[in-house]
């Protein structure tokens, strides 16, 4: 029985530079691995199973998990099955990847337990085919990713900061507030400066928060409400509907929400992450 942590993400900056006749968006992005996470549970097993903590969370098919497992089988032909156990953490419908993480982390983990027959770049290029999010997790867990998302460049470990990720009761689908971008007013500049931002010069951006708000008008007046509190920053994660929070200790004090303290990390080449 393997344990593996499968980390949450957040992006610092996510410009979005087109609409593409697939339907996609083409992005600019700088991923960051944050030390929310769940933990994966997996062993080889006559038959898949999968079972996870959260109720809610559907384990069949559906689940990026099952559909990694059969990613695994096809690319390499190898007919392993895996009972694989999720205790999950990670919030869902947050916009912090806790699916696309679980996916990489579960392709790691088949290939680990079949004795390693494909290399990390192969299993990074074959995750994209099942979600444009997942290639980033086999990064350092810091990188610049564009295209869908699926065009990683690893970066070198920005300044560590601490962040509070703050989670409104209800969820956003990224499908729709995808389908709430209008690129016109964006795309000003689709390359920000990495070594800036690395360095931890604020301030980051997000192009999804205007689609998103849209959706959830109460979700920018949360980040207002933050914002007055005293944080530097609030920043929607990916499509939402979590924030986060940064230049405060202080945890956020509004009753009925979420709050989880995180850290930035990375992981070496070799090694998968961990807590
Ligand atoms: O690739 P993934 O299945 O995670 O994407 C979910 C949805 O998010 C897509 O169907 C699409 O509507 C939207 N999306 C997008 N542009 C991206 C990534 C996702 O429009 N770069």
């Amino acid at each position: 029985m393997l344990k593996l942590f499968s980390p949450a993400k957040i992006n610092l900056f996510l410009r979005v530079v087109a609409k593409r006749p697939d339907g996609y968006h083409e992005l600019s992005s700088l991923f960051q691995a944050i030390d929310l996470g769940d933990f994966l549970h997996i062993a080889t097993h006559p038959t898949d199973i999968l079972t996870c903590t959260d109720s809610s969370i559907p384990t069949d098919g559906s689940n990026l998990v099952s559909k990694a497992i059969a990613l695994f089988r096809r690319k390499t032909g190898i007919q392993n099955h895996f009972k694989v156990h999720l205790d999950k953490h990670i919030p869902a419908q947050a916009g912090l990847g806790g699916g696309s993480g679980n996916a990489a982390t579960t392709l790691w983990a088949c290939n680990q337990l079949s004795g390693n027959p494909a290399t990390v770049e192969q299993l990074q290029a074959w995750s994209s085919e099942i979600g444009s999010d997942i290639p980033f997790f086999f990064s350092s867990g810091t990188a610049h990713c564009q295209g869908r998302g699926e065009k990683v460049t690893s970066l070198a470990a920005p300044r560590k900061r601490s962040i509070w990720i703050v989670k409104p009761s209800f969820g956003l689908s990224t499908p729709e507030v995808y389908s709430r971008v209008r690129v016109k007013p964006y795309s000003q500049n689709n390359k920000p400066d990495l070594q800036e931002i690395l360095g931890g010069h604020v301030p980051y951006f997000n192009d999804l928060e205007i689609p998103a708000f849209e959706a959830a008008p109460q979700l920018l007046a949360l980040k207002t409400q933050l914002i007055q509190s005293g944080y530097e920053q609030v920043l929607l994660c990916g499509s939402g509907s979590a924030l986060f929070c940064l230049g405060s200790e202080q945890a956020p004090a509004i009753s009925g929400l979420s709050t989880f303290h995180a850290q930035f990390i990375n992981r070496d080449p070799a090694h998968w992450y961990s807590q």
